[in-house]
């Protein structure tokens, strides 16, 4: 699957932007800077494909990318970003509320968060809306590189309890690195999985 070609579709600033629904749709969700573009990259082993920045708020749009024509990966803005102003956050909020509870064909959203800073209060509100929508999540932690093994079993164990009550939830934990790989496979095979269901 991430073998062949993986091509730029569209972005979206708003909703009558999005592009037609096409296969089973995935969707990277998370704060700013966690690490969303990157995966994307590392997923499909194309560093360029989605742009990516130490400076945080770099994806301002829904960005959609074709996968072997079967799979749309979106690249979403990241949320929780204080420097942006605030109608540009309404809007992006706007956007993202519209666009997750109205797309027919995403079969998962990939909530990714930070291994070194875990759940914050933001990504729970962000799982309430989720899980009230009753929109499919799995939880990728990033950066596990910057972090010790036992560090990560810690972060994993916590995440798991923290998880544990939510109805939308998928019970599996990835952690993934873009800068070692790791984790990578498990998640090309969770999106494999969701292909074939
Ligand atoms: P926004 O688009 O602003 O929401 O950010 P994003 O979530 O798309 O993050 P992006 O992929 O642009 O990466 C942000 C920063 O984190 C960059 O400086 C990356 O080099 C760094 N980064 C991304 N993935 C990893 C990782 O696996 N390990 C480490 N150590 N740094 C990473
Ligand atoms: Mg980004």
């Amino acid at each position: 699957l991430f073998a062949g070609a993986a091509d730029f579709i569209a972005s979206a600033p708003n909703v009558p932007a999005l592009p037609p629904m096409k296969g089973v749709e995935i969707a990277f969700a998370g704060r700013s800077n966690v690490g969303k573009s990157s995966l994307v990259n590392a997923l499909t082993g194309r560093n360029t494909l989605a742009r990516t920045s130490h400076t945080p708020g770099r994806t301002q749009q829904l960005n959609f990318f074709d996968i072997g024509g079967r799979l749309t990966l979106v690249d979403m803005p990241g949320y929780g970003y204080a420097a942006v102003e605030k109608t540009k956050v309404e809007a992006w909020t706007d956007l993202i509320h519209n666009y997750l509870k109205g797309r027919a064909n995403l079969a998962r959203v990939f909530m990714l968060i930070d291994s070194r800073h875990g759940l914050k209060s933001i990504d729970t509100d962000v799982l309430d809306g989720l899980d009230k929508a009753a929109v499919s999540y799995q939880v990728v932690l990033t950066k596990g590189d910057a972090l010790k093994k036992s560090e990560i079993e810690a972060r994993i164990a916590k995440t798991r309890e923290a998880l544990s009550k939510r109805p939308a939830a998928y019970p599996e934990i990835l952690i993934t690195s873009s800068r070692d790989d790791r984790g990578v496979p498990e998640l090309r095979a969770s999106v494999a999985r969701l292909l074939a269901e």
